[in-house]
């Protein structure tokens, strides 16, 4: 049974400044909700109810957040404004948190390593809040859990990017063993479009076996001078088996001003406007 989910959310998200200079890029909203709880949210669909947090400097906002607000609470109960709270309060009463903090800023690989004291020696999903997936059915995050379920294997959920786009990604190259579900042969972390393996991008959902850990204690810093999770998913794939799954449903790039306006529309049309849901 996997159970953890961890956030990595320690990032600059240097890419939304100057929004981002005092406040975390995942409280972003996306119409009415910021980008942590859609995630937190994909998580417990999932059925991973203990949100493992790694934070750094100036992400109070996102612990206050899954908190109570005694006086706002206080000071709307009764009232027809209590509604809007109803979808946090959801979350909350559901969901148990832990957090830790990344000291330095030193890539997602040393981020994910970061939680290994909140996460331990079981089976973890991973979810970059700043990647927002919708899915008709089945949410990202549940799809993967599936697969983990049949397979026992770490598994990423990929999907199909354009050459031009593809030196903003990880990317996978694999064998089809089922459709839509590769056993990953090589990954390299922003190719240029030439060097690329394939177009099948990964995106961030992970389902990670606590081996991970063992690897990115031994992964040394890559592109960029950060430790990167796509190099220690190669180690992995090579000494054991990753899979990848080209997921059902969309996704957002909300680190990006256009994910982040893209995604801002369709929910307003999609999911706001159709459910009228505060
Ligand atoms: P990104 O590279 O998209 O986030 O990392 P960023 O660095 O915050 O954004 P830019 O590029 O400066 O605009 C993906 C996720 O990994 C987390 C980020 O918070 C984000 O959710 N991350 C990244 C960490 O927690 N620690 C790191 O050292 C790097």
């Amino acid at each position: 049974m996997i159970k953890k989910c961890l956030f990595p959310v320690a990032g600059y998200g240097t890419r939304f400044l100057p929004a981002t200079k005092s406040m975390p890029k995942e409280m972003l909203p996306v119409v009415n909700k910021p980008l942590v709880q859609y995630g937190v949210e994909e998580a417990l669909a999932a059925g991973l109810n203990e949100i493992c947090l790694v934070t750094g400097r100036g992400k109070r906002a996102i612990h206050d957040f899954f908190d109570t607000s005694y006086e706002l609470e206080h000071q709307i109960a009764g009232t027809d404004k209590e509604q809007y709270l109803s979808s946090i309060k959801n979350v909350i009463a559901q969901a148990k948190f832990a957090t830790t903090r990344q000291s330095e800023i030193k890539g997602l690989g040393d981020a994910i390593l970061t939680g290994e004291l909140l996460v331990g020696n079981e089976p973890f999903g991973v979810i970059l809040a700043d990647d927002l997936c919708v899915a008709d059915d089945q949410g990202v995050m549940a799809q993967l859990v599936e697969i983990y379920r049949r397979t026992k294997c770490s598994v990423i959920a990929i999907q199909e990017v354009d050459d031009a786009d593809i030196s903003k990604f990880g990317v996978v190259d694999g064998t089809e063993d089922e459709p839509g579900l590769y056993t990953v042969t090589d990954m390299v972390e922003k190719p240029e479009s030439a060097d690329a393996p394939s177009n099948l991008a990964i995106i961030g959902r992970y389902v990670l076996t606590p081996y991970i850990f063992e690897i990115l204690r031994h992964t040394p810093p890559g592109k960029n001078s950060e430790v990167q999770l796509t190099d220690a998913l190669l180690t992995m794939a090579r000494t054991s088996k990753v899979l990848a799954w080209k997921f059902k449903g969309q996704r957002f790039d909300c680190g990006s001003v256009d994910g982040y306006v893209e995604a801002t529309n369709y929910v307003y049309e999609n999911i706001y406007l159709k459910n009228k849901n505060p």
